[in-house]
């Protein structure tokens, strides 16, 4: 996958641009403020179908105009891909692949493989459960679409569920406790839920040991692994070997018989208190959980880390590079690690990278095409 060229008109402080990117590195460098994570956001835009940094999508309008335009053109399989995304405020967004308008329902258009590395990755670490399941969900959902299918359906059982249980609240326990509509959920969640389960477990395991690898390239003073933990527990999950159906049924059965220890709370507190929506992610270094003892730098490195891991975890599932976004990189990685991670990327990825001072990046290895962002403009520096 390779992004050639990338147009924008009235997006976000973008009144127009053009640029015309190279196969390696592309350095955009300015002051605080000019539109080059916005660059970044329009890139990532065309690749998904959305933007990373919010979820309306009228935020992306340039501020006093009625609609934005962004269009990528890439390349995939070597064939041209031509992506645009068109706003309006009346009519809402619209999106065509090679000029076909693209009718999806699904969150991700899957255009183009595209991993974000940015300041707002440290919620990943710093937040609560919920980013790092968010984390898994959105990587898994962009190589699966058995798995987008998988979630959505346990989040709608869920929410049914929820609503049941919030409803025999007030009714007399014993009887609720016996109610055979509650049984039915619980198959049914726990069907769902198990492979909801087993697919987080098996992707954080790839995602683990490639994440390891690049933590050892570029901070080589640890072993990185990422871990997995359900909120109950059967045993090893994730087997995708012969005995996967076997694996997928003691997950179900284990989920079932939780709900049934949990149901007298359950419907004390209204709401289903274990299953996948409960489930935690570690990051672990030499064993020591980062999450408590990492320092900032520390915690940026492991998500760089978990970003390479997942480029090439997308590559490896898709069958095709993705393009490497990295915003503002320099800050919080000292020189050696800066220099080390030049050397790991060694222009086998096509990587956008922001910064505010170029001096910083140190010897990024290797030409880099290099523009300045000021205001709203985008220029190549020769
Ligand atoms: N919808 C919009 N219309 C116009 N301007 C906007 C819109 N949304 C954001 N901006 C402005 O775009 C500017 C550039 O934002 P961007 O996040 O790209 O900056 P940046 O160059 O990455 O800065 P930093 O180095 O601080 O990260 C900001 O000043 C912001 O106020
Ligand atoms: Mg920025």
């Amino acid at each position: 996958m390779v992004l050639e060229r990338l147009k924008l008109r009235h997006f976000r402080n973008y009144p127009s641009a053009e640029i015309e990117l190279a196969r390696g590195k592309n350095v955009l460098s300015g002051n605080n403020g000019q539109g080059k994570t916005n660059v970044l956001e329009a890139v990532y835009l065309c690749g998904t179908g959305s933007s990373y940094r919010t979820s309306r999508d009228t935020d992306l309008i340039a501020w006093g105009e009625n609609g934005f335009y962004a269009a990528c053109r890439f390349l995939r399989r070597s064939e041209p891909l031509m992506v645009e995304v068109a706003c309006s405020r009346d009519t809402g967004k619209s999106i065509k692949l090679n000029g076909v308008p693209h009718e999806s329902s699904l969150e991700n258009i899957g255009a183009a493989n595209v991993v974000v590395f940015g300041p707002d990755d440290l919620r990943m670490i710093k937040g609560g459960p919920v980013e790092r399941r968010r984390f898994l969900d959105t990587e898994i959902s962009a190589v699966s679409e058995v798995y987008r299918r998988d979630l959505s359906s346990y989040r709608r059982i869920l929410a049914q569920r929820n609503a049941f249980l919030k409803d025999s609240r007030y009714s007399a326990m014993p009887a609720a406790r016996r109610d055979p509509a509650l049984d039915v959920w619980d198959e049914q969640l726990a069907a769902a839920g198990a492979r909801v389960i087993i697919k987080r477990a098996e992707a954080t395991r790839k995602l683990s040991l490639l994440a390891k690898v690049a933590f050892r390239h570029i901070s080589p003073d640890g072993t990185l692994e990422m871990v997995y933990r359900p909120s109950f527990y059967v045993g090893p999950a994730g087997r995708t070997d012969s005995n996967g159906g076997e694996v997928l049924r003691r997950w179900t059965e284990a989920f079932r018989r939780e709900l049934e220890k949990a149901r007298g709370e359950e419907i004390m507190r209204g709401v289903t208190l274990v299953g996948p929506h409960r489930d935690e992610v570690l990051f672990l270094v030499d064993g020591v959980d980062m999450r408590v003892f990492g320092s900032q730098g520390q915690q940026r490195s492991i998500l760089l880390s978990v970003r390479l891991g997942e480029l090439e975890f997308v590559t490896s599932e898709v069958g095709e590079d993705a393009i490497l976004l990295l915003d503002d990189v320099s800050s919080e990685l000292d020189p050696g690690k800066r220099a080390r991670l030049w050397e790991y990327l060694n222009d086998r990825v096509q990587t956008i990278i922001t910064t505010t001072d170029e001096k910083s990046l140190g010897d990024t290895g290797g030409p880099a095409k290099r523009f300045r962002v000021e205001a709203g403009h985008v220029e190549e520096v020769r």
